[in-house]
């Protein structure tokens, strides 16, 4: 019996949707466990093509359990127009979706907040998904946040929202940042959506240890990527949830004594998107041509994505953080144009080699990249399945990032579809997922 965490080893996007729906078969649940409807997972089955951002992907497999940990911050409209996307798909949402009842409710008014700050010169704008998820969370920590019990509590619910989307519009006028909003018409959206939604919600926590003591195995999905986490990413530049691996238990209520193994994934390159320091950020052509090759757009807003070169201290850190000993590289075959492709081993400050990730951007943002540069392998890797038919070069490329982090790649992904897979035997990967 194993208990899993699959997450981002960088800045998010590296993959994890294909990942999880690869997996999801050797699996009985799969959970998220933090974030809201700002991470997008694309998967790709045949011709049909599902974008999923608070539903685990697992859910498109029949007989498996998907559950919305506590962890999440929810948009119930947003939740209620994705299980029907679901229902019409021919996805059983009654029997295999759970919802936690401590799961935090997002309001539209959480998306006027964000404004603010992400309009306001005196502050850095993160360059968030402006989806109200900052917010939300800070009225979690803040107290004042109503959860996924009390949306159900239809008096409870009714008065508490109006008076937080009350005070929500107030801090945005005074901003001049007009609403919009008819709190009467949502607050009856909301009633509505809640009976919907209300044969879904219950303690997931007790969902999940009744599945354990049955010998059920979970697959933890994070969303973003760890160097996003709110404790250890690249503060101010995150996301306000626990994208790390220990997120897991803390969104989702599981014991970490029952999770048994963690799976780091890795773009062969990395991206980032928003504001924030980026040590091997590619300006340049080649930037470009990853973003084209790669379809390096945002899945939730549709914003160009900033394209880089692998960068291993950063790897390393999430390794680290996280307790990966064994990754998946994804995208290898949007590199396959390239003449030689740099990757950073090291980062210099101040002329001085450090070893360790800085703790502020003002010194990252200084971090100069010590470059190894490997050759290009210049043919198609796209879906080759076998270690030993990618080209040579390839093989040196994955082995050097293997080398370099400390860490093996024990599945590398070639193009978006389940089959474009190699699984390198007697890898880590292949004993934890067997
Ligand atoms: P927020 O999560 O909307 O608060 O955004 C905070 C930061 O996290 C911004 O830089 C976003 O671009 C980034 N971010 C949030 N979700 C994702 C994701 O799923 N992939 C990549 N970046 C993300």
């Amino acid at each position: 019996m194993s208990n899993i965490v699959i997450l981002g080893a960088q800045w998010g996007d590296e993959g994890k949707g294909k990942l999880v729906d690869l997996l999801a078969d050797h699996f009985d649940y799969i959970i998220r466990y933090q974030g809201g409807h700002n991470a997008g997972h694309t998967i790709l089955i045949g011709e049909r093509k599902f974008v999923l951002r608070l539903v685990p992907s697992g859910i498109l497999h029949p007989g498996k359990t998907a559950i919305i940990g506590n962890g999440l911050v929810v948009d119930p409209l947003a939740l209620l127009e994705e299980t029907e996307q679901l229902r019409a798909a021919g996805v059983d949402v009654d029997q295999q979706l759970r919802i936690s009842n401590r799961a935090q409710v997002l309001l539209p008014s959480h998306r006027l907040v964000e404004k603010i700050s992400e309009a306001n010169p005196a502050k850095v704008a993160i360059g968030t998904t402006l989806r109200g998820i900052g917010p939300c969370y800070e009225d979690k920590a803040g107290r004042r946040g109503i959860r996924m019990a009390d949306f159900l509590d239809r008096e409870y619910f009714a008065d508490t929202v109006r008076g937080l989307m009350a005070d929500h519009i107030t801090k945005a006028r005074a901003f001049g940042i007009e609403d919009g909003i008819d709190v009467e018409a949502l607050v009856a959206r909301y009633q509505e959506a809640a009976e919907k939604l209300r044969p879904l919600v219950c303690d997931t926590a007790y969902v999940l240890a009744g599945a354990m003591r049955d010998g059920k195995n979970l697959l933890f999905e994070g969303a973003q990527g760890t160097m996003l986490d709110l404790d250890h990413g690249t503060y101010p530049f995150v996301t306000s949830s626990s994208a790390c691996a220990g997120g897991a238990s803390t969104g989702t209520g599981v014991p970490p004594t029952k999770i048994n193994a963690v799976i780091g994934i890795s773009k062969a390159y990395i991206t980032r998107v928003g504001g924030g320091p980026f040590p091997t950020e590619a300006l340049d052509a080649r930037g470009d041509l990853i973003r084209n090759r790669g379809r390096e757009f945002g899945s939730v807003t549709g914003r160009p994505r900033r394209c880089g070169w692998f960068d291993a201290p950063l790897l390393k850190y999430s390794a680290t953080l996280n307790g990966f000993e064994t990754m998946v590289v994804t995208k290898l075959d949007v590199l396959d144009e390239l003449d030689e492709i740099p990757v950073c081993a090291g980062y210099r400050i101040d002329g001085k080699t450090i070893s360790e990730m800085p703790a502020t951007v003002r010194e990252l943002a200084k971090a100069e990249p010590v470059w190894e540069m490997l050759p290009g392998w210049k043919s198609s890797t796209e879906g080759i399945s076998e270690w030993d038919k990618l080209p040579n070069a390839a093989r040196q490329y994955v082995t050097f990032l293997e080398e370099v982090t400390g860490v093996e790649a024990g599945c590398i992904s070639t193009g978006p579809e389940r089959n474009q897979t190699v699984r390198r035997s007697g890898s880590l990967f292949e004993k934890i997922t067997r």
